[in-house]
């Protein structure tokens, strides 16, 4: 039973449409919260203390039945536990450090600015369609080494992913899934047949563990990680920071005037508007904190946006302050899960924001746009604005 002030529901109108509701709910609410209005009920920590604490024990809070509410059978690619996961991880770790993003600097810049000449001329544009959304998924595409020549599709297959990852019926979208995983296996393939290029599939797909290369499965998996960790969610920080910006008192002038550091504003947007509000681990046995029970083989929810407004950590926290040290924001969670791409995330906004800053000082907001679909996620999917 939970005993907390109001119950949480994270996929209301008013929690989807506003999650620090969410996260106020759940820190005035039971330190461990039993969330049963989902099927299969979870166990929710909000406590920065206790999030901190279970991302730094991966042998009892484990990623291998997925990083959603549900039971994923399989567990492979970077989504799995111990040594087998070191080894993947160590397979994509070079394309991520920060040597290897620094020299993407230049052409994220190129991409920038090709995407803005596009709606040079426009009445009104949408920050999400014309900006934020292509800008990482060219960029991924580039590093993976995959056509970008349609991208919308890529957006289709991405979309699709993180609503199976949320939904109560995750089966429905297995048909759109498998054309996904068909195009990557085939390209995988074909870059097995020739000699490994500097492309992160061909790493993926000339890599071996114990001699023999990634099953087909594991493969796959692991490109589609890639692929869909690093766009949806790059996407929702450049849009909400721009959204932000664009609402509070004369940010977006400040901005302009060169008044605000870039890098933090870049940390209290990953703090106060986290484009991942969790992810679920399961618990591989009973875990008790401080007299409080989750049984083994529980699906826990890490809520990052509840940690993030921990009274605790963070002064005032439901004041976004530029002004702030960023150090402790766990949006990129912490441990041997910490986000892969969290430099090249962090290089795209701040090129993002800078060309947009530069190009069009007169960006006006039109309306607050829309949110995106899936509850775990937090961003716009339309953002509408006129420059002229
Ligand atoms: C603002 C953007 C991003 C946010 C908020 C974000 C957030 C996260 C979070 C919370 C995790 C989970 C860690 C865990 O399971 O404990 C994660 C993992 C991961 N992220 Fe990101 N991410 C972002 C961008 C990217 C980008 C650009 C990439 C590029 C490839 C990326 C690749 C990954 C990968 C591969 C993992 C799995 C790491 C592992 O399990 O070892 N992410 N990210």
């Amino acid at each position: 039973m939970n005993s907390g002030n109001s119950k949480v529901n994270l996929m209301s109108q008013d929690e989807m449409y506003d999650p620090s509701l969410s996260a106020s709910r759940l820190l005035n609410g039971d330190r461990i919260y039993h969330y049963d209005l989902y099927d299969p009920p979870f166990y929710i920590l909000s406590r920065y203390e206790d999030i901190s604490y279970a991302l730094r024990e991966p042998d009892i809070f484990i990623e291998g039945h997925g990083n959603g509410p549900n039971f994923i059978d399989s567990s492979n690619g970077v989504l799995s536990d111990g040594e087998h996961h070191t080894l993947i991880r160590r397979i994509v770790q070079p394309n991520f450090l920060m040597g290897s993003i620094a020299r993407l600097e230049e052409r994220l810049e190129e991409i920038a600015e090709e995407l803005l000449d596009d709606v040079m001329e426009e009445d009104t544009w949408d920050i999400h369609d014309n900006l934020s959304f292509p800008l990482p998924v060219i960029i991924i595409c580039e590093i993976l080494g995959i056509p970008t020549d349609d991208i919308h599709k890529f957006k289709r297959w991405a979309d699709a992913t993180v609503e199976q990852m949320c939904s109560e019926d995750p089966q429905q979208f297995e048909k759109e899934l498998s054309h996904m995983r068909d195009y990557l296996l085939d390209l995988i393939l074909k870059k097995r047949k020739h000699n490994e290029d500097s492309t992160l599939l061909s790493r993926i797909a000339h890599s071996k563990i114990n001699s023999n290369y990634l099953s087909d499965d594991e493969a796959v998996n692991l490109t589609v990680q890639i692929f869909v960790a690093g766009n949806e969610t790059t996407t929702s920080l450049i849009s909400n920071l721009v959204w932000r910006l664009m609402t509070i008192d004369n940010l977006w002038e400040d901005f302009v005037n060169d008044k605000i550091d870039i890098n933090n504003a870049i940390n209290e947007s990953l703090r106060y508007d986290p484009p991942l509000l969790g992810l679920f681990k399961t618990t591989s046995k009973e875990v008790n904190i401080e007299g409080n029970i989750i049984p083994k083989n529980s699906k826990v929810m890490m809520h990052y946006g509840a940690a993030n407004r921990d009274p605790v950590i963070f002064k005032n926290p439901n004041t976004f302050d530029l002004t702030r040290d960023g150090s402790k924001v766990i949006s990129f969670s912490v441990g041997v899960h910490i986000c892969l791409g969290r430099e090249l995330a962090r290089l795209e906004t701040r090129v993002t924001l800078n060309a947009l800053k530069k190009r069009f000082p007169n960006l006006k907001l039109i309306n607050e746009g829309e949110r995106v679909g899936p509850f775990l996620f937090w961003g716009r999917k339309k953002l509408p604005v006129s420059h002229k």
